[in-house]
C-alpha cells in the first residue's frame, strides 16, 4: 500500500472552523464565568474556607509570587474548593443522550431513538450519596476521600467519549484566576443574595448578579 492510499487528509472547511469556534466560545465562556461566580459566593460566605484557601496560596506563591501552572496544579485545597463548587452549582444541569438501539435496563425499556436525560444537579445533591448535600465541604474532595466517590455521581463536565472537550483548560483557567485570593478577600455586602436563588437559561445561573465587597488584602493587614 503506498502512502497516498494510506492517509487521507480532510480538511475543514470555512463553515465547520466558523462552527468549531463559536462553539469554543459559547461553551467555554459563560461556563467558566459563572461556575467562577458561584465559587466566589461560595467563599464569600464561607470565610473560614476562604481563609484555608488563602493560606494555601501564600505558601504556594510566597510574597506574592506570580502563578505558575505547576504551582497552580499542585494546589490540593484549590481543587477541592473547585470541586464542591462544580457539585453545587453544576452549569449543565442535566446530560442527554440517544439511546441507539432497544434495550432494557433495570426492567425499564428503552425503545431506539429515545433521549434519555441524566438528571446531574440532582445527581449532585442526592443525599444518598452526599451527607447534607446543601452544605458546602470541601473536604468532600480530599485526598482521603474522593477516591471513594461514584463517578456516576459526579458529573460536572460530563461523562463518556462526549465529555467537556475543555474540561482540563477549564480547570487550569479558574484555578488560575482563583489564585487572585493571594490579593483580595471577598465579603458579603447588602446586595448580595443569601442564599442565593438559581435560574436555569438554559445553563444553570443565579436568579440576580452575585455582587460581593472585594477587599485589598494589604488594608486588612494593615487594618487601614
Ligand atoms: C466550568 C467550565 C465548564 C463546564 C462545567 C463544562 C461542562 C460541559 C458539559 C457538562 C458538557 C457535556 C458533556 C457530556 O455530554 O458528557 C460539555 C461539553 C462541551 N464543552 Fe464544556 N464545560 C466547561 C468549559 C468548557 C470550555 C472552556 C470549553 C472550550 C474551550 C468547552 C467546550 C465544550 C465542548 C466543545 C463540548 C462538546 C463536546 C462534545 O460534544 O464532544 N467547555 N461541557
Amino acid at each position: 500500500m503506498s502512502n497516498s492510499t494510506a492517509w487521507s487528509l480532510s480538511v475543514l472547511s470555512d463553515t465547520e472552523i466558523m462552527a468549531q469556534s463559536i462553539i469554543f466560545i459559547f461553551g467555554g465562556y459563560e461556563t467558566t464565568s459563572s461556575t467562577l461566580a458561584f465559587a466566589l459566593y461560595l467563599l464569600d460566605t464561607h470565610p473560614d474556607i476562604q481563609k484555608k484557601l488563602q493560606e494555601e496560596i501564600d505558601v504556594a506563591l510566597p510574597n506574592k509570587a506570580p502563578p505558575s501552572y505547576d504551582k497552580v496544579m499542585e494546589m490540593e485545597y484549590l481543587d477541592m474548593v473547585l470541586s464542591e463548587t462544580l457539585r453545587l452549582y453544576t452549569i449543565s444541569d442535566r446530560l442527554e443522550r440517544v439511546c441507539k438501539q432497544d434495550m432494557e435496563m433495570g426492567g425499564v425499556f428503552i425503545p431506539k431513538g429515545s433521549v434519555v436525560m441524566v438528571p446531574i444537579f440532582s445527581l449532585h445533591r442526592d443525599p444518598q450519596y452526599w451527607p447534607e448535600p446543601e452544605e458546602f465541604r470541601p473536604e468532600r474532595f480530599s485526598k482521603e476521600n474522593k477516591g471513594r466517590i461514584n463517578p456516576y455521581v459526579y458529573m460536572p463536565f460530563g461523562y463518556g467519549p462526549r465529555n467537556c472537550i475543555g474540561m482540563r483548560f477549564a480547570l487550569m483557567n479558574m484555578k488560575l484566576a482563583l489564585t487572585k485570593l493571594q490579593n483580595f478577600s471577598f465579603q458579603p455586602c447588602k446586595e448580595t443574595q443569601i442564599p442565593l436563588k438559581l435560574h436555569r437559561k438554559p445553563l444553570l445561573k443565579p436568579e440576580k448578579l452575585i455582587v460581593l465587597k472585594v477587599v485589598p488584602r494589604d488594608v486588612l493587614i494593615t487594618g487601614a
